[in-house]
């Protein structure tokens, strides 16, 4: 028998080549919101990897326009910090189609092959195997997940040059951290406590400041009102599905919980990137099951924490204990 035909049997292989072109459609149809894996079109690790592209690019070539658009209103001090690049899980579709190709041509080996080559190919068709279910469950894990994302904002704002150049505290701006649901971002007004005086940044000169007056509609110079505002569309880089309750008044003021363990060094980036993978597993769950509630919160002074502590012989309450691990905690 040749060893060509052996290997590879069209009419054998036709079924499989029809699955296998499906997979490689879905894995590139491209999905507006976008998660980190290529099942919806692995469109976010793409931006950040691109590294200048905004919220609504889908595809590769979308991503290199956005680029081009950046490139042309000559923001270059737009970047992602270079520590922050290629956070996330990574491109695993080229992974994927390599492990099908090699899975097809083992089971062409299996079937038309004898001895030696037979049982070789039955093993490099498990290996094939295992990393395909391998890849498939990382990526299904990564739908809907948005690590590494950082979009381009409208106006280059740069926590770096505010927090640790400038030494800004996070909460003179995100105001509503310590006491509701969502941290917020600052309306224009905030910025114009101090930059109604800095109309010149050392990095972007007069350039990005000038679109904080562009939106309000005052004049560049005079500052006085001269047209109407318009809001400014911050992209929003964080993002729990729709059936996540999460609060930051309960970790921020009640928990203690600082805001770099959830959000990773934000005063290091010139560009807001999503540092961490928010999972329910090894991200939320993970922290409830080890950390310790603050017993002496008034809130919880009808509890008999010592009781309970002494009882487990446990030195500290972890917030599973105080129901952080039931369902209806989190889920709608
Ligand atoms: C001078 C005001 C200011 C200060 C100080 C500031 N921020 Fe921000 N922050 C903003 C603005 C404006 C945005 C929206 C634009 C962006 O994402 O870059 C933002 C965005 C964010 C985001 C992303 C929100 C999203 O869309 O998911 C996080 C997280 C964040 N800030 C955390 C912090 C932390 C932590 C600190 C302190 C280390 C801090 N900020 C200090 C103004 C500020
Ligand atoms: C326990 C983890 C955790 C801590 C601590 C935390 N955040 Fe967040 N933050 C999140 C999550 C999760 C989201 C996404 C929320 C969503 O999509 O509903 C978020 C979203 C945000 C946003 C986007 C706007 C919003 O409110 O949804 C900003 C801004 C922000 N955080 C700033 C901060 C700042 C500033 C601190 C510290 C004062 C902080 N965060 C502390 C987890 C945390
Ligand atoms: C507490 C004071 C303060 C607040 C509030 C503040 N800034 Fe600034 N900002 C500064 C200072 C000081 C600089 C100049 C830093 C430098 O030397 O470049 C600056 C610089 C900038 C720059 C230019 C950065 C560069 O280096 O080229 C931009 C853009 C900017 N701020 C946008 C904003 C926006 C948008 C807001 C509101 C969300 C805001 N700032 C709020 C103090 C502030
Ligand atoms: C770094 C640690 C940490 C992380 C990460 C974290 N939490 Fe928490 N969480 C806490 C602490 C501490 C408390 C207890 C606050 C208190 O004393 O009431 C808490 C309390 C809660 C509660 C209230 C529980 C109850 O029944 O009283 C909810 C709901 C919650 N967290 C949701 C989330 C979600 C959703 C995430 C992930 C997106 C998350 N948390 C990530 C530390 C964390
Ligand atoms: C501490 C908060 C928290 C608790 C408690 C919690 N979840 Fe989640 N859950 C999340 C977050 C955050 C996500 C979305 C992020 C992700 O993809 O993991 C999520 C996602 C999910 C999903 C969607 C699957 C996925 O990966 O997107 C299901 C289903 C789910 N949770 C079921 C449950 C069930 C059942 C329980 C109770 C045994 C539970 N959750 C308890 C925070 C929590």
């Amino acid at each position: 028998m040749k060893k060509s035909k052996m290997f590879l049997d069209v009419s054998r292989l036709k079924h499989a080549g029809l699955i296998l072109l499906l997979f490689v459609g879905f894995s590139f149809s491209g999905n507006a919101m976008g998660s980190n894996s290529f099942l919806s079109g692995h469109t976010l690790t793409v931006f950040a990897q691109a590294g200048q592209t905004g919220a609504k690019a889908t595809t590769k070539k979308a991503v290199k326009k956005e680029e081009a658009n950046v490139t042309a209103e000559s923001r270059p001090y737009d970047k992602i910090d270079p520590q922050f690049k290629g956070i996330g899980p990574g491109n695993n579709r080229m992974k994927f189609i390599l492990s099908v190709v090699v899975l097809l041509l083992a089971f062409g080996g299996m079937i038309k092959g004898k001895g030696a080559v037979k049982k070789v190919s039955g093993i490099v068709a498990l290996l094939a195997l295992g990393m395909i279910g391998k890849i498939t469950y990382v990526e299904a894990r990564a739908l809907g997940r948005q690590q590494g994302y950082a979009p381009v904002q409208p106006i280059w704002f740069s926590h770096k040059v505010h927090v640790t150049q400038n030494k800004i505290d996070c909460e003179y701006c995100h105001v509503d951290a310590r006491t509701s649901r969502h941290a917020g971002v600052p309306s224009l007004n905030v910025c114009m406590n101090c930059h109604s005086q800095v109309k010149e940044g050392s990095v972007s000169g007069k350039k990005e400041i000038a679109k904080i007056y562009e939106h309000l509609g005052l004049d560049p110079n005079t500052l006085a009102k001269v047209k109407p505002g318009k809001p400014v569309e911050w992209v929003k880089v964080h993002n729990l599905p729709d059936h996540v309750y999460f609060n930051h008044a309960q970790h921020v003021q009640a928990g203690k919980v600082e805001c770099q363990e959830c959000h990773g060094p934000v005063e290091k980036m010139n560009r807001v990137v999503e540092f961490k993978e928010l999972a329910m597993g090894d991200f939320c769950l993970d922290c409830h099951r080890k950390r310790g509630i603050d017993t002496s919160n008034p809130y919880y002074k009808h509890y008999n924490f010592k009781k309970l502590m002494e009882e487990e012989g446990v030195d500290k309450i972890t917030v599973d204990k105080i129901g952080g691990a039931d369902c209806s905690s989190c889920h709608y």
